[in-house]
């Protein structure tokens, strides 16, 4: 009589967890901890800036968070792939196997089930905990301020605004300054597209929103100068919207700011438009407006970021300026001097643009020269 194959699946050969299992458990384990420890101690400045020598102590406290959870995070991440790897080789199919052959049927494992449902929540419940207490520090701060400054963002720069300083530094031309050693605030905002303000090395970012004012709050431990970048797209200049902030002693600080308000009150004096080159105005204009106003100039409704400049002095459907006053040389002048901030949007002032009082000159008279 023939032998009849059984209808059972055949059962593989280990039970358990296969050969191997604890060397491979041990590597793994030791894997864990010395990620665990290079995290903790190691060198990652290429990774984290600022990682060795924090510049803020906020960032101590972030980077603190950071370490928590890499620690974790990599060491479930090694047992996670270390353990899948392994099964895969230890139960892998051999060429002797039946064709129907199957694993051991497993169904339910009340205690790992708990502890893997256990675990992990302690890890979140902490992780939020530590994260709000983190949170709370950045947003709220551990105390009054020594130093407000205000932080507007713009299409493409931010304009930092001090206390007693009339015009706002802009960050495309020049960095902003904070001192060291003193609790700092920032208040920020946006005039017109939401930005997003970062400082990498001190871990600290927040979106720069219309109509809405943010918090960071920090002291600046490690003089220096770092980048500040915008990191939410709020246009075509986006990628060029990156500037510097210098930590500086106070002391240092408060020449600096004081220099900024002397410098502030010469500029607020008129400047003369005698001489103005229209050659020099246009090629000025190519060269700098262009970024927001059509190049060649358009007429005033073709907007690119700014409004079309073409018949500025002698268009009967916009007889005034933006800023409402009659298109002569000297309102002309007044805005690239001052810049201008309304419905249309927002023009930064001649500092922020970098422009001499020869260069406005020559920008009025090739704006007039517009027929
Ligand atoms: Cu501002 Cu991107």
């Amino acid at each position: 009589m023939a032998q009849e194959r059984s209808t059972q699946p055949q059962i593989v050969r280990f039970k358990g967890l296969g050969p191997g299992f604890w060397p491979v458990t041990i590597l793994l384990f030791v894997i864990s901890v010395a990620l665990g420890v290079y995290w903790c101690v190691g060198d990652i400045d290429w990774l984290m800036p600022g990682w060795v020598h924090p510049v803020a102590d906020r960032t101590v406290d972030v980077d603190d968070l950071v370490k928590f959870m890499s620690v974790f995070a990599s060491a479930i991440m090694v047992y996670v792939t270390g353990y899948v790897v392994y099964f895969v080789i230890a139960f892998r199919a051999r060429p002797e196997d039946a064709s129907d052959t199957i694993g051991v049927p497993i169904h339910d494992s009340p205690k790992l089930e708990f502890w893997w449902t256990v675990l992990p929540s302690i890890l979140l419940a902490v992780l939020t905990a530590w994260s709000i207490a983190v949170w709370y520090k950045i947003y709220f701060g551990t105390g009054a301020p020594a130093l407000t400054t205000e932080v507007v963002a713009h299409q493409f720069y931010f304009e930092v605004r001090y206390p007693g300083l009339k015009t706002g530094v802009a960050t495309n031309s020049e960095p902003m300054h904070l001192p060291v050693g003193v609790p700092i605030r920032l208040l920020i905002t946006s005039a017109d597209v939401i930005h997003q303000f970062w400082v990498p090395e001190v871990r600290l970012k927040t979106a720069g929103v219309p109509g809405l004012v943010q918090n960071l709050n920090f002291t600046a431990e490690h003089p220096g100068t770092y980048d500040i970048t915008c990191t939410e797209f709020c246009g075509a200049g986006h990628s060029v919207m990156q500037g510097k902030v210098t930590f500086e002693p106070v002391a240092a600080f408060n020449t600096w700011l004081d220099a900024k308000k002397t410098a502030a009150a010469a500029a607020g004096a008129g400047v003369s438009l005698a001489g103005g080159d229209a050659a020099a105005g246009k090629a000025l204009f190519a060269s700098k407006c262009s970024a927001c106003h059509n190049n060649p100039p358009t007429p005033f409704d073709q907007k690119l970021v700014g409004p079309g400049l073409l018949h500025i002095t002698d268009d009967p459907a916009h007889p005034n300026l933006v800023d409402g006053k009659p298109p002569t040389p000297e309102n002309i002048g007044a805005i690239l001097q001052n810049g201008f901030t309304g419905d249309i949007g927002a023009m930064p002032n001649r500092q922020a643009n970098g422009l001499t009082d020869k260069d406005i000159a020559n920008l009025v008279a090739y704006l007039v020269s517009l027929k």
